[in-house]
């Protein structure tokens, strides 16, 4: 484990659940200072501190919301890292049965919800600290029923690039994690055909997390870790 995020403050938004949770868990084993935000994240601490250890902060803030980050940013003062991996929903279906207004809502939630914070946040990154976007295969691969989740995740990279040269010398980079166990029985089957044979454990993605907050040389990338799904 990275002994380079010792002592290293990192806010994760999105980080009370799935693969936040797992990057929050793996920085906290690596020595890291984990604040959590979610909107139920403050209401689950003590779950959280039994997952991901001993002093750890939570705060409620909703990223749809104008309100709430203020006492957040108050609270942080100064972070090392931004990680955000709050998930939209949107449910599957053709573009042209596509529910615009469900539309609108996942991209308040990832995409304007990450721009939103990156303005709260930016005057508070320190000196060698980075920020990480989440975004998704669909932004590469052609699903059917996907087209909301595509162009989000292509927003989502093209914002990663731009910024990455915008907020130098701050690190900005991205995670397309391809399909995050656990899965339905239809996804696990359909995982067998990619050359890692399988899907991902929440572990194996988070580690990209690590290695883009500690690589110093590393910005404007979209890391993907798909086990080969795009390819086939
Ligand atoms: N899982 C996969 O297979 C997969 C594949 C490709 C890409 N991804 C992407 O990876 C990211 C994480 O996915 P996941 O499966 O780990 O999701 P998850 O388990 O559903 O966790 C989502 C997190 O987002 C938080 N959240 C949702 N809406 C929020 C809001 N309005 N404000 C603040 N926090 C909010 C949730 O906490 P609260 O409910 O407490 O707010 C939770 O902590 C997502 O962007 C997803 O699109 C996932």
């Amino acid at each position: 484990m990275s002994n380079q995020l010792r002592n290293k403050k990192i806010l994760l938004v999105g980080g009370s659940a799935g693969l936040g949770l797992a990057v929050a868990t793996m920085a906290h084993g690596c020595g890291a200072q984990i604040v959590i935000a979610s909107r139920a994240a403050a209401e689950k601490h003590e779950e959280l501190v039994a997952k991901v250890g001993p002093e750890i902060e939570t705060f409620s803030l909703d990223v749809t919301s104008e309100t709430g980050f203020d006492h957040v940013l108050q609270e942080i003062k100064e972070i090392d890292h931004l990680v955000m991996t709050t998930r939209p929903t949107i449910t599957p279906a053709s573009f042209v049965e596509t529910d615009l207004e469900q539309a609108q809502k996942a991209f308040e939630t990832r995409f304007w919800g990450q721009c939103r914070l990156i303005q709260k946040v930016q005057g508070r990154i320190r000196p060698g600290g980075s920020i990480l976007l989440t975004t998704g295969i669909a932004g590469e691969k052609v699903y059917e029923n996907n087209s909301i989740m595509a162009v989000l995740n292509s927003a989502t990279e093209t914002l990663c690039r731009t910024l990455a040269v915008e907020m130098a010398p701050i690190r900005v980079n991205a995670v397309s994690p391809g399909f995050i166990a656990p899965k339905p029985q239809e996804v696990e089957h359909y995982a067998s055909q990619f050359p890692s044979g399988r899907v991902a454990s929440a572990a194996e993605v988070a580690e990209a997390y690590i290695y883009l907050m500690t690589n110093q040389y590393v910005t404007g990338t979209t890391l993907v870790v798909d086990g080969g799904a795009r390819l086939i």
